[in-house]
């Protein structure tokens, strides 16, 4: 995850909209208007508002065929990861491609089912699932539990055998190793709270007292933005040794699911490494002849879009330039919570000197900040700004704090755009509440 003050002295032509523009998913017009695929973003404005996230369908294509070519020639399946984005159109595009969905509660299940994904093609994860989403997961014939603990598994069993199902499981394995990526996003070191240490996970698998569990694979997730392909490397190796073992044992495990956490570029760091990643993870998975299994959230949604807000007003308090923009820590709340760098520039580019500003949004809170120090072609007040890589956990951690209306989502196909989801109104932030005292 980037720090802050990273865009003073930037060379723009290193950017990630340079990048994303060699590929037309965000680029600039000849007159400097930003445009996502051939639709103008200040077109879309005009009708909508703003703020709105606004996502390029191309973007997903390419990235989920660009995983599938890596895998070409294994047995494989992608479970997109929902809680990047949970968008109904957004999971109905990637599933029309070939992706199931891996998901992490009842609403996330719901949405899937929603969106069209079979439930034979969904994975149900999470620390601490309910008596209640078992049952739901159970009744709607999903295609597998991830679990994460010997009393969940307890659990599962007993409301299979109520229902008279049979439930599929993989255990998650906590194979101790450091993804080296932001702790908050780490997941599988001994000190995390996910997953099950490999060798008690291994006395489990051994288990015969469970009538209703029927074990399928084995499942692991090390974290989330990882860049290198080591961790997945030596947390494969202890897995698969562990899998050798029960196969002698008489247990066959037929899947191996490597969870998500492919980094991507948010500055100028490197796309992750595919190549190494063939032959040093999915090599020795192969040869082990288990089917893979992937998780992926960001790598198939954080380029697909940019936020765009206004320019609401342009103060200065002692040295510091702000602009204050209608988006804040309830549309994105990934800088003010992890610290993270998400590059922002005008939507028009009119080769204006550029400045240092912290963008702020109007919530009343001093972590209410989208990008600190960041350098920026001097907007003016009402001109829009777009604030990239917001498609993973953007719309999906957003919030109504301070009562603010969650913002629109556009989807962009070509020349077409359509809203998949409007802003809420006032109306519906009061829905559920009785006013009765
Ligand atoms: N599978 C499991 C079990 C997960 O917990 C996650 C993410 C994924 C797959 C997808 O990981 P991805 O491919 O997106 O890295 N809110 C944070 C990220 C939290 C990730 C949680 N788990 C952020 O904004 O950076």
């Amino acid at each position: 995850m980037a720090n802050t003050a990273k865009n003073i002295n930037r060379n723009f032509e290193d950017s990630l909209l340079n990048s994303l523009s060699k590929n037309k998913y965000f680029s600039y017009s000849d007159e400097g208007e930003m445009h996502c695929e051939g639709v103008n973003i200040s077109s879309i404005a005009e009708k909508t508002g703003t703020p709105f996230f606004v996502y390029s369908k191309k973007y997903f294509t390419d990235r989920f065929n660009l995983l599938s070519n890596a895998l070409h020639g294994t047995n494989f399946k992608i479970f997109y990861a929902v809680k990047s984005n949970y968008n109904l159109s957004i999971i109905r595009h990637l599933s029309s491609l070939g992706a199931g969905a891996d998901v992490n509660s009842a609403g996330e299940l719901y949405r899937a089912v929603r969106a069209g994904v079979s439930p034979a093609s969904i994975l149900l994860g999470g620390v601490g699932k309910s008596a209640e989403e078992i049952t739901f997961a159970l009744e709607q014939g999903i295609l597998l539990f991830k679990v994460e603990s010997y009393g969940e598994l307890i659990q599962i069993d007993r409301i299979a055998g109520t229902l008279n199902k049979t439930a599929r499981v993989a255990l998650r394995v906590n194979p101790n190793v450091n993804a080296k990526t932001h702790p908050y996003i780490s997941t599988g070191l001994a000190e995390n709270k996910f997953g099950i240490p490999l060798e008690e996970a291994e006395i489990i698998y051994q288990d015969k007292s469970l009538p209703n569990i029927k074990f399928a694979g084995v499942d692991m997730h090390l974290g989330s933005q990882i860049a290198t392909t080591e961790p997945y490397a030596e947390a494969i190796e202890k897995t698969l040794a562990m899998c050798a073992r029960l196969r002698e044992k008489g247990i066959t495990l037929h899947h191996f699911d490597i969870g998500g956490g492919f980094g991507v570029q948010y500055d100028n760091e490197s796309d992750f490494p595919f190549e190494e990643f063939t032959k040093t993870v999915i090599a020795p998975l192969k040869a082990s002849g288990m089917t893979i299994f992937l998780e992926p959230g960001r790598f198939l949604s954080a380029n697909s879009s940019a936020l765009i807000s206004k320019v609401m007003y342009l103060k200065k308090n002692g040295n510091k330039n702000f602009i204050v923009t209608d988006a804040g820590m309830s549309e994105l709340i990934r800088p003010s919570l992890y610290d993270a760098y998400h590059q922002i520039v005008t939507v028009n580019t009119k080769n204006r000197e550029k400045k240092i500003y912290d963008v702020v949004g109007p919530l009343c809170e001093s972590g209410d900040f989208i990008g600190k120090e960041l350098e920026i072609e001097a907007p003016e007040q009402d001109e829009l700004i777009a604030v990239l890589s917001a498609g993973a956990y953007g719309m999906a951690m957003a919030s109504n704090y301070n009562a603010r209306l969650r913002p629109a989502e556009v989807f962009v196909d070509g020349s077409d755009w359509k809203i998949i989801r409007k802003r809420e109104t006032l109306e519906q932030l009061v829905q559920n509440e009785e006013d009765c005292l």
